[in-house]
């Protein structure tokens, strides 16, 4: 497991969850500046939200929903997940300064999107994946370092020099 740059010091759950929290705090500051009419500020939040946004869901639908999905007790699970996350980039991308009810159709599906992963499949993976299922996991999950920075992952035996950190 790749230890360059210390993003995979958890577990990838507890990496998920710890985003979920950064995704909800930095959507209030969007929400607060879209209930301002801060045309400024809308475009500095949303772009941050929308900068963690993106790389999280790529994380989970390049590692551990691919995984899960493979069990047919999760597939249709996961491709409902998989497609709210598509429409949370759409109703994030409506947000304009003043828009309150654009505003709370994304926050309120963001919301219920995440406590579908943290109350519901989360724990479901913990229960349901071995042991060789969490290496899969661990290992086709894409990095995500903030902003501008590629989404990469690192397989068991990758030479050092194919890291570029
Ligand atoms: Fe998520």
């Amino acid at each position: 497991m790749c230890s360059y740059c210390g993003c995979d010091s958890i577990e990838v759950i507890g990496r998920f969850m710890a985003e979920h929290v950064e995704i909800i705090n930095a959507t209030g500051e969007l929400r607060r500046a879209v209930h301002a009419s801060d045309p400024h500020a809308v475009e500095h939040t949303k772009a941050k939200v929308a900068e963690l946004l993106w790389p999280h869901t790529q994380a989970e639908e390049g590692g551990l929903f691919r995984v899960m999905a493979r069990d047919e007790v999760f597939t249709d699970h996961i491709a409902t997940l998989c497609g709210e996350h598509r429409s949370l980039d759409e109703w994030l991308s409506d947000v304009v300064p003043g828009d309150l009810a654009a505003m709370a159709r994304f926050e309120d599906a963001l919301r219920e999107h995440i406590d579908k992963e943290d109350n519901g499949l989360f724990p479901a993976a913990a229960v349901s994946l071995g042991g060789d299922d969490w290496i899969e996991v661990h290992e086709t999950t894409p990095h995500s370092h903030g902003p501008g920075e590629p989404l990469h992952t690192h397989a068991h035996g990758e030479p050092v020099n194919a890291h570029r950190h």
